[in-house]
């Protein structure tokens, strides 16, 4: 059968929450499985990296789905600053009444509890060099939708869905331990704009401007 009627791509919809949080969690470490590192809550990397999205800008949210279910997404935020302010005032409050912040020393946090760290201080990086990318995006998608050109089918979808909402650029952040995801974005026509080294290898981010 042919790929476009094995997979579809549509707007997500509340019920995709639960799936897409499972795509997060099953691409979560640096695009790899990480559920063995969330036993204590599966769902705190699709709480940071996912729900706001469905939540905040449900018209910029894709998913792909085929006869198992959903098995990928792309995620957008058109204008970075007003989105994370409605996080810090939407999204993030009844998380952190959930989950204190975490106390003791950092290497003794399980990987749940880094994630509630950032609930109570967002890495909500945006520095001026970003202006030119006001939006920015997430796309994951589970193996067996890998390697089919849907990547790059739903990066462009998304972008033109930004473009004609006004937007002239859009960023993203990346591990740097995931080559392969930098090839794709390369490929795709981004640019490197900023590396950030830290412990667990570090964050690059990545910018492609919009056509008018
Ligand atoms: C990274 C990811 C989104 C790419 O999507 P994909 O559907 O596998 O990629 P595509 O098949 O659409 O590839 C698109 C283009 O990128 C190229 N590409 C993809 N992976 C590549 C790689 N590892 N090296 C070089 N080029 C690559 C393809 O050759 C293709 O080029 P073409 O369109 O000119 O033929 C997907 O593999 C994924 O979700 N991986 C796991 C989660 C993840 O890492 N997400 C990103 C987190 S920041």
């Amino acid at each position: 059968m042919a790929d476009h009627e094995t997979f579809r791509l549509r707007r997500a919809r509340p019920g995709d929450r639960d799936a897409c949080y499972r795509v997060c969690l099953l691409t979560g470490d640096a695009g790899r499985d990480a559920s063995a590192l969330f036993p204590d809550d599966p769902d705190a990397l699709g709480n940071l990296f996912v729900g706001p999205y469905l939540a905040l800008e449900p018209e910029l949210a894709f998913v792909l789905e085929d006869d198992e279910g959903v098995c990928g997404y792309v995620l957008g935020a058109l204008d970075t600053p007003t989105f994370y302010r409605r996080m810090e005032e939407e999204w993030l409050p009844p998380l952190r009444a959930r989950h204190p912040r975490p106390v003791g020393p950092r290497e003794q946090w399980t990987e749940a509890q880094k994630i509630y760290h950032e609930f109570h201080e967002p890495d909500f990086h945006f520095p001026p060099a970003f202006a030119p990318y006001p939006s920015h995006l997430h796309i994951d998608l589970l193996p067996r939708a890998q390697g089919r050109g849907w990547g790059r089918r739903m990066m462009e979808h998304l972008m033109r869905e930004l473009a004609a909402r006004g937007s002239p650029g859009v960023h993203l952040g990346l591990s740097a331990r995931n080559d392969r995801a930098w090839r794709f974005y390369r490929k795709l026509g981004f640019e490197e704009l900023e590396r950030i080294t830290t412990d667990d290898g570090g964050v690059i981010y990545m910018g492609r401007r919009l056509p008018v």
